[in-house]
């Protein structure tokens, strides 16, 4: 079998790209524009994220997103990805119950949506649940430090790993789940000194979210660098462009031109042919019997 796109980037790219101390860039994705503009701009690799709830639903949180949601938003990314590696994000529920029941979860991911791993949240706890996914063939991202899912075993999102003794167990959550086989982890909200810790400790990349600038990779939020999102950015948050503002001025503005009658414009309209005109101007002046 030969590979079609040879640019197409797999859970081994990344892995090199660490070797050679080349950085990675993850965006989210949750559907095909979004998808088809994070590919088209080069990015490694694009997240079906949970986060999908909250930037798209625009629910106060990640917990109420279902399997079939982010089937539904990975199914519709997928159709935009082409060179970039996809990966969905498992959603809360999915993978708590039971490990059979997580493997079935994840495998509907690969198999009905073209993810081509996923990802989920927790460390050492879920290090035997990764080992059993990569043992079913499913590549798995782990994800620790501020895990939204544990929203409320956390008391709220707070930056974790502030003291030298969390420090030291994020560092072996990291290590476990390396040790699990997990291709790479993200790092979330957690000071940059353990970020660079836990980056030079493990082999996978690292791929860090409000964790400062030396981890092996960066992932935002797709509405947030884009300033799609409401209300005042996250600290770790840069905005590439303000399509908020950009998009509203748009909508403005049609409205505004069809208050006025100024569109559509004639150019913009339809026309019938002459001969057609002429019969019907015909049909209309008929006097009525
Ligand atoms: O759901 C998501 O978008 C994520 C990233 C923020 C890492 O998990």
């Amino acid at each position: 079998m030969s590979e079609r796109n040879p640019e197409k980037v797999t859970i081994h790219t990344l892995a090199e790209k660490k070797a050679r101390g080349e950085k990675i860039t993850f965006v989210t994705a949750y559907d095909y524009p979004s998808g088809r503009l994070v590919d088209l701009a080069g990015v490694e690799a694009a997240l079906v994220g949970d986060t999908v709830s909250m930037v798209v639903a625009g629910r106060p949180n990640t917990l109420e997103t279902t399997v079939e949601e982010m089937l539904y938003h990975a199914r519709s990314a997928r159709r935009g990805v082409e060179r970039a590696l996809l990966v969905a994000d498992l959603p809360f529920g999915s993978y708590h119950v039971s490990e059979t029941e997580a493997v079935r979860n994840a495998l509907r991911f690969l198999k009905e949506a073209g993810a081509e791993a996923v990802k989920l949240e927790g460390g050492r706890k879920q290090a035997p649940l990764v080992e059993r996914l990569v043992q079913s063939e499913i590549p798995v991202m782990g994800h620790i430090g501020l895990t939204p899912q544990s929203l409320h075993m956390l008391g709220g999102y707070r930056v974790q790993g502030r003291t030298a003794e969390a420090a030291r167990a994020l560092l072996d959550d990291a290590l476990a789940l390396t040790a699990a086989g997990a291709f790479a982890i993200v790092l979330e909200g957690i000071p940059r000194e353990i970020a660079a810790a836990i980056t030079r400790q493990v082999p996978v990349p690292t791929i860090g979210i409000g964790a400062g600038p030396d981890c092996d990779g960066q992932i935002l939020v797709f509405h947030d660098l884009l300033g799609l999102s409401f209300g005042r950015p996250l600290k770790f948050v840069r905005q590439y462009a303000d399509l908020t503002t950009q998009i509203r001025g748009a909508l403005e503005r049609y409205a505004a031109d069809v208050r006025s009658g100024a569109f559509p414009s004639d150019e913009e309209s339809y026309h019938m042919a002459a001969a057609e005109r002429e019969k019907l101007l015909l049909a209309s002046s008929r006097p009525a019997r």
